[in-house]
């Protein structure tokens, strides 16, 4: 390569990454709220030695073949990368970063935030003071479980899953796990955490918090079938991502009572339809995918994904790599 590299970067980031990307790159940078379309995207990575993309980007074979050859990075702004073709990019020697870590404590915060906030209703309740329904103390106003020594169960126990664990701790709850295997008890026993089958979790569970990447496997893990192993006072959080949930099957349960409540940072599609069942449900919180939403937390994504892209343009080894499939 030579001269300064190209790079597209598919929005407007914090400055901690865009200040690095500007002051070395030949940056073309997309400066609308909405991502670019897929049409403009295609075009616009032509030819580029780097990109930088979000999660509502995808990458895969028309996207490798729009950039061209040269194209030696895609830094994901994000930890999940199930946008990516990954497979697809080590095929072409396209080097793939997410940015891991970062985001942990303050995903966990907002899966916290969801479950305190259906487990007492605060969406319900503060329409019930704007709306001027609010005429007296009541004494069964708006009444939900307790979270407070409840027990969770949560599906997928990686680092969000045991930032959400520690959280559980401190409110003294129960604490069960579920994934592919049971981890090693250096990592479950300070947590208190013990590993059960997904059946046996969800029947046993007050509050279920889902944080398995996206993949064939969890793929509509939460649906029909799954939902009825719930309890009926059982409360569903989601901030993983939306298609690990039947979102039809939860509109129903919630329908029908074969769960209490639901809270959702993820949708599928999103944004999610304003006619989709889901958002005419009082008992089903949805919020725009913010769970990494900090100030702080989005800036050092920002400066990772930063130092990813520019080492992969460099044909440095990237400091957080995404590991193509097996
Ligand atoms: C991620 O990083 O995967 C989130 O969903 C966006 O912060």
């Amino acid at each position: 390569m030579s001269g300064r590299p190209r790079v597209f970067v598919a929005r407007v980031l914090p400055d901690e990454g865009l200040d690095p990307v500007r002051a070395a790159c030949d940056a073309d940078i997309w400066p609308d709220e909405l991502p670019p379309p897929r049409d403009e995207l295609l075009r616009r990575i032509a030819g580029c030695d780097g990109v930088l993309t979000l999660l509502t980007d995808r990458v895969d074979d028309a996207f490798l073949d729009a950039a061209g050859p040269q194209l030696r990075v895609v830094s994901n702004y994000a930890v999940g990368f199930d946008n990516v073709d990954v497979a697809a990019c080590a095929a072409r020697g396209v080097a793939v970063g997410n940015t891991p870590g970062v985001l942990t404590e303050t995903t966990a915060d907002l899966a916290w935030a969801l479950l305190m906030a259906a487990a007492r209703r605060l969406p319900e309740a503060d329409r019930y003071v704007r709306d001027g329904r609010w005429k007296t103390w009541g004494p069964l106003l708006l009444l939900g479980p307790d979270v407070n020594g409840a027990t969770i169960g949560i599906v997928g126990f990686g680092r969000i899953g045991q930032a959400v664990a520690r959280r559980a701790q401190g409110f003294g709850m129960e604490i069960l796990y579920h994934d592919l295997e049971p981890l090693p008890d250096a990592v479950t026993e300070p947590l208190g955490a013990t590993y059960l089958p997904l059946e046996e979790l969800l029947a046993r569970s007050d509050f279920v918090s889902l944080h398995v990447n996206l993949s064939d496997v969890t793929r509509h893990l939460i649906n029909a079938t799954t939902l009825a192993w719930m309890k009926p006072t059982a409360v569903l959080v989601n901030t993983s991502r939306g298609p690990v949930v039947d979102q039809r099957a939860l509109a129903d349960a919630l329908r029908k009572g074969v769960i209490w409540a639901a809270a959702l940072d993820v949708t599928d599609p999103e944004p999610i339809p304003m006619d989709d069942p889901l958002v005419g449900l009082d008992n089903c919180l949805i919020v725009p995918h913010i769970a990494s939403a900090s100030r702080a937390t989005r800036g050092k994504m920002a400066a990772m994904a930063a130092a990813n892209l520019l080492a992969g343009v460099r044909g440095e080894p990237l400091p957080t790599p995404v590991t193509p499939p097996g």
